[in-house]
């Protein structure tokens, strides 16, 4: 087969160019951290009262400063609601749904979470700054979707 030279600059500048786009993605993946999540873990959503840690929802002093919040969704609602947390501290939301896919977003925070029935989601943020933090759930859930929300307080 023959090529031009012209062709030849390009299929070199296209392959290049792919190789590169492919390295920076491993490099923020693996280096930075900075790929999806791939944490995997399930639970039966017809169970969820009667099973651990979700039977005792509510927040946790685990360490110097940091907390585990387990939490449920549920239509349309947070349990537990309006919480509040020293400034600086860190918290380990474990969070699971009892009926339909709800959203966690705390807002003035990267944390964005979708919560399924079945699954439980992790997720971890320090809150170095005080206020009231504003909890929506995003994802439509019916009727009383605009309605869920709470707060966590940061003092
Ligand atoms: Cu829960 Cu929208």
């Amino acid at each position: 087969m023959k090529m031009h030279l012209d062709e030849k600059i390009w299929l070199t500048l296209s392959f290049g160019m792919i190789m590169i786009f492919m390295l920076i993605t491993g490099y923020q993946t693996f280096a930075r951290e900075m790929g999806p999540p791939s944490h995997k873990e399930t639970i039966d959503p017809q169970k969820v009262d009667e099973t651990a840690p979700f039977d005792e929802p509510g927040i946790k002093k685990i360490g110097e400063n940091e907390y585990e919040v387990v939490m449920t969704l549920q239509l349309f609602s947070f349990t537990p609601q309006n919480i509040e947390i020293p400034k600086g501290a860190t918290v380990h939301f474990i969070m699971t749904s009892k009926d339909v896919v709800h959203g966690f977003e705390v807002a003035g925070t990267n944390i964005n979470a979708m919560v399924m029935p079945g699954y439980v989601q992790r997720i971890s943020q320090t809150f170095d700054e005080a206020g009231e933090y504003l909890v929506i759930c995003n994802e439509y859930c019916g009727a009383g979707h605009q309605m869920m929300s709470t707060t966590i307080t940061v003092n």
